[in-house]
């Protein structure tokens, strides 16, 4: 993806073809997610390049604010994501692996059978909405997310964002009309329409595409292995060896060095999680797979102010997935890698499983 000079090597390094700072070690990447004074996620304050996309809902909400505005807002939603209030979610998001695997058949796409209605059958849980409409919500995601970040996109990607962001907008408010999950305890809170469409819009979003990748890549990492010893332990390295974020962007406020690098005010800095995860004076062995690794401090989650409100949620949400899985006992028996503009959920897996009664 990024063109460097021969010369560039380093932890720190300029990309022209992206038109900004690449960040790949452990130590400067963690400094660019906790130090929010000098790296800030406000693209729309702080980019001085490209045409920032007010429009945007994922540019306007929660992960693309900064303190004080990004405490006073993650304090009222934190309420709403109490361990407390996601592990009552458990139960309902057993049962649905359940009956997904159960309807799925002996071999089936677990991407569009599985990975997909599951996550967004969390997240549409979690906010208190219908899921019926989740093709939807993919495409809607598929639109935004493609076009976030891209100012060069063609016009037929950016009526298609367009529409997705209208559509997305009368959809919620719509379910603002008879609120229920955490939609009626904001609501409840105070919070105005825009910020209540924007952090529906962002859990959507980052939410359910995320978790669903997350399984993906889980799914792919233990394959052809015998069940883990701990199944969190190997949700854990999955998500350092194959994070679904690549990588976290920030803006420069003030003049810095970073990586033995001058940094200006305005210059876009990508922090890559996926190298920092891979960092060997951090992690022994770092391009080896081990599910029983500990300690292991990854950055998939992000950290600092920004770490991930749906982390334990989504753990809880692969872990349960995983062990239905092995439950039934399982193999991958096709991969489909078909290109997406989202990234990383370009496989298609197929997976063979038994019946739970004849284990
Ligand atoms: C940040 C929700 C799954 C990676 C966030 C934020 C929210 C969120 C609301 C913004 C927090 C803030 O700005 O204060 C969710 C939900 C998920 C989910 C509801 C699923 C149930 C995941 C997964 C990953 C992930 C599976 C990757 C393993 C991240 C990262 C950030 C983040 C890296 C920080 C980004 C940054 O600092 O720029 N998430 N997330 N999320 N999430 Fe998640």
């Amino acid at each position: 993806i990024f063109a460097f000079h021969k010369q560039d090597v380093g932890p720190v390094r300029f990309a022209e073809s992206f038109g900004g700072w690449v960040v790949t070690r452990y130590s400067e990447v963690d400094r660019v997610l906790t130090d929010h004074a000098v790296f800030s996620s406000d693209e729309l304050r702080h980019s001085t390049g490209g045409i920032p996309h007010g429009s945007n809902p994922l540019l306007r909400g929660l992960l693309a604010m900064d303190p004080p505005r990004h405490h006073a807002l993650r304090r009222i939603v934190s309420q709403v994501f109490t361990p407390r209030a996601v592990s009552s979610l458990e139960p309902s998001i057993t049962s649905k692996v359940h009956s997904l695997l159960d309807s799925a058949g002996e071999s089936f796409d677990l991407i569009a059978e599985v990975a997909y209605p599951l996550s967004v059958h969390t997240i549409a849980g979690l906010l208190g909405v219908q899921p019926s409409r989740w093709p939807d919500f993919v495409r809607w995601t598929e639109a935004i997310t493609s076009f976030f970040g891209t100012f060069t996109a063609d016009e037929a990607r950016r009526t298609a964002y367009h529409r997705a962001c209208e559509e997305m907008g009368d959809y919620f408010r719509e379910e603002f009309e008879r609120p229920s999950g955490i939609i009626a305890t904001l609501m409840a809170s105070g919070l105005a329409e825009d910020e209540l469409l924007d952090f529906c819009a962002l859990l959507l979003i980052n939410g359910h595409e995320t978790a669903k990748t997350l399984l993906v890549n889980a799914v792919l990492c233990l394959a052809a292995r015998p069940k883990p010893a701990d199944l969190r332990l190997a949700v854990e390295e999955v998500s350092r060896y194959l994070p679904p974020t690549g990588g976290t962007d920030r803006f420069v406020t003030r003049p810095t060095t970073l990586g033995g690098q001058e940094l200006r005010p305005g210059q876009r800095v990508v922090a890559m999680i996926t190298a920092a995860n891979r960092d060997p004076e951090v992690f022994a062995d770092p391009h080896t797979f081990d599910p029983d690794r500990t300690p292991n401090p990854h950055l998939s989650f992000g950290h600092g102010v920004h770490f991930c409100l749906g982390a334990h949620l989504a753990r809880m949400e692969v872990r349960i997935a995983l062990a239905a899985l092995f439950d039934r006992s399982w193999r991958i028996t096709d991969l489909d890698t078909r290109r997406t503009p989202v990234g990383i959920d370009v496989l298609k897996v197929t997976l063979v499983a038994r019946s739970r009664e004849a284990v």
